[in-house]
């Protein structure tokens, strides 16, 4: 992958052959980290222009997200794409997504990812960044042994996703608590 700065203390896919997730971090000159206690204001500020929010949703609590991502093994790891590029704000945070893990014990107990929460800051789309970070989930999945990494997308971002690897899993279900 591209090379981590200063600031990118725990580089994502950096022990795998992560070709894809190189060039797609080259390409919208980022480089990504896992996201720690002290990027929860961020994350949130960025999880606001996640649309569509159901109307009424209770806003995100900063003090488990910060425990969910401190934990970061065996569940939900946050992934951040910092800016690297001549002249960028010093670590500025473009995008983040996260990616769970959950073992199957249909699967002989094997893990399987799920990629939640991809969003990229509304000055900084249209050059790669979740482009990036999608290899980065594929990555991270990778190295937790998952056979396959599902999401959720609204129809009009399927063939986003598909340049990616993603295909039609078929129906999603969902019963509201
Ligand atoms: C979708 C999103 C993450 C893409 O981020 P990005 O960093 O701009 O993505 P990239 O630069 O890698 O790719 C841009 C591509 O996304 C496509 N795209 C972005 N939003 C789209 C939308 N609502 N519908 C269809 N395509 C969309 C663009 O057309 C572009 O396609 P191209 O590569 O063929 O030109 C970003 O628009 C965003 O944060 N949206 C709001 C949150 C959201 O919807 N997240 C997805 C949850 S599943």
């Amino acid at each position: 992958m591209a090379a981590a700065g200063a600031h990118d203390t725990a580089a994502v896919g950096s022990s795998l052959d992560g070709r894809a997730l190189a060039q797609a971090c080259e390409k919208a000159g980022v480089v990504l980290r896992y996201a720690t206690p002290a990027d929860v204001p961020r994350v949130l500020e960025l999880l606001e222009q996640l649309s569509p929010t159901p109307a009424g949703a209770p806003g995100p609590d900063a003090l488990s997200m910060a425990a969910a991502i401190a934990e970061r093994t065996p569940g939900t790891v946050t992934l951040l794409a910092v800016d690297v590029r001549p002249g960028a704000t010093r670590g500025e945070v473009l995008g983040t997504c996260s990616v769970a893990s959950l073992r199957r014990l249909a699967r002989g107990g094997s893990m399987v990812a799920r990629l939640e929460d991809v969003v990229t800051d509304k000055r900084s789309r249209g050059r790669g960044v979740a482009a990036a970070l999608c290899e980065g989930a594929k990555a991270e999945a990778a190295k937790r042994g998952a056979y396959a990494i599902d999401l959720r997308c609204v129809p009009k971002l399927a063939k986003y996703y598909g340049k990616f690897g993603w295909t039609d899993a078929g129906c999603a279900m969902r019963c509201n608590l």
